[in-house]
């Protein structure tokens, strides 16, 4: 996403050089595993969070140059976690598993086509009972406000319903500079069943 790397140029308005609260909450409050996924990291302060709690931490992104910063980060600060550009809807080429995906604003760029190539790309990275870890806008924001698209919490529930657990999706805070008394959120957990999904296309409803 050509955009989202120009974005990089500059600082763009959800780099905000810091972890968003819930994620410094849920670093302290659960046990995550041991290998962490941080999916369209940006420029890495989720993943360099988790890696200083202890946890093994990849962060990806399509931007490279997200990656680049969050590399230098990574360096500068005497982290482990590793970052690298891969496609979030193609998750599989990894060849790897995690227990853990955490996702601070990316689902809610994606559109009802991409969200269904999505779910099932997190379910190739994820262990079985693997957990996701999910802010989003909500629709609490006013329709045209200017940022990304908002989310409905049965959006959430659908896109999640098949061969997925969806443990809680809780009102929070989205911090950007977007608005600085902070943005309506959705944050969710959702758990990897081992039932396997069908034929996901009915969730396809707009484009
Ligand atoms: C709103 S930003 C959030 C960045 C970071 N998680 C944060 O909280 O600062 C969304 C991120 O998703 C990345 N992104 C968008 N589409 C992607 C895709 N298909 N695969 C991987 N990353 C993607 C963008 O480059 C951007 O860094």
């Amino acid at each position: 996403m050509n955009f989202f790397n120009e974005a990089y140029r500059g600082v763009p308005p959800w780099d905000i050089g810091r972890p968003q609260p819930v994620f410094a909450k849920l670093a302290v409050s659960e046990d995550l595993g041991n290998e962490i996924i941080d999916v369209g990291c940006g420029t890495g302060e989720h993943a360099l969070l988790f890696a200083s709690s202890g946890y093994q931490v990849l962060g990806v992104d399509s931007a490279p140059l997200a990656i680049e910063r969050a590399r230098t980060k990574a360096s500068q600060r005497g982290s482990k976690a590793e970052f690298m550009v891969a496609d979030a809807l193609h998750l599989a080429e990894l060849r790897r598993q995690f227990d853990v995906a955490i996702d601070s604003g990316l689902f809610h760029v994606f559109s009802d086509r991409e969200r269904v190539a999505y779910v099932e790309s997190l379910r190739a990275v994820l262990r079985p009972r693997g957990r996701y870890y999910m802010l989003c806008f909500s629709d609490k924001e006013p329709v045209g406000w200017g940022g990304p698209r908002r989310v409905f919490k049965r959006e959430i529930l659908a896109n999640f319903s098949d061969g997925w657990r969806v443990d809680y999706v809780r009102p929070a805070k989205f911090e950007s500079a977007f608005d600085e008394r902070g943005g309506e959120a959705w944050f969710s957990k959702v758990t990897r069943t081992k039932h396997l999904p069908r034929c996901r296309s009915s969730l396809i409803i707009s484009e």
